[in-house]
């Protein structure tokens, strides 16, 4: 398969170095989705390699419908340490919502409670807002996903509403529903403003 033609562009933080997806990353990808704990409230088990195979695939189509969003991976002293995703809004229900943005992230569980997953979400809602010229900036979890949550909270996204899928079926905690945060551009900037 050809990589996809990337516009997305490499970030950095204090830790992290962000590099945009590419197919030579597969490897890596299949190292976070094997582990059962990281996919506990994704999709309950961990992923064949046939399934990550997949989801790399869909990874790389994130990056073309909007220039600058996708994927990026993220490296400490070259380390792997897990991935960020700006998904353009509406685009997996066939229907892009222009301006706006869903944030994701995925982390190593041996890199867990160190800041990384705030960090690098932080760098990349500025690269949407600032760069990007994004409108707004959302997250969706499980209400049962505390430690997405509180990343999202942590970054300065704020609690919209809890809302359950159609599908009859799920993770752990699935009938509890999910939740949305959301921050405006507005509200980053005043954020940025008030230090
Ligand atoms: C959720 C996840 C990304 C958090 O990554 P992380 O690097 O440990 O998060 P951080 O170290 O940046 O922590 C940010 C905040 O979340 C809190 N936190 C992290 N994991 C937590 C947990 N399991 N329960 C409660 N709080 C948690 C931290 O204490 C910190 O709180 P603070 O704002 O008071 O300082 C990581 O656990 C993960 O990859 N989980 C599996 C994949 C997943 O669920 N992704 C989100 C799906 S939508």
């Amino acid at each position: 398969m050809q990589n996809v033609a990337v516009t997305q562009t490499p970030l950095q933080t204090e830790r992290i170095r962000l590099e945009p997806l590419i197919e030579e990353h597969f490897e890596l990808e299949v190292e976070l989705d094997s582990d059962p704990e990281v996919m506990r409230y994704l999709t309950g088990c961990a992923r064949t390699r046939e399934q990550v195979q997949h989801a790399h695939e869909m990874r790389l189509e994130t990056a073309r419908p909007v220039d600058g969003l996708g994927f990026w991976l993220g490296f400490v002293e070259d380390e792997f340490v897990g991935w960020w995703m700006l998904e353009p809004a509406g685009w997996a229900e066939g229907e892009l919502v222009p301006g706006e943005v869903e944030l994701g992230f995925r982390m190593l569980r041996r890199h867990w409670r160190k800041g990384l997953a705030s960090e690098g979400a932080g760098e990349v809602m500025r690269h949407a807002f600032e760069d990007l010229g994004m409108n707004r900036l959302y997250t969706y979890t499980m209400a049962v996903n505390a430690g997405s949550q509180a990343v999202s909270r942590h970054i300065g996204l704020r609690y919209v509403r809890t809302f359950h899928d159609e599908d009859e079926v799920g993770p752990e905690g699935f009938e509890q529903g999910a939740v949305e945060y959301s921050i405006t551009a507005d509200e980053w900037r005043a954020a940025q403003a008030a230090g």
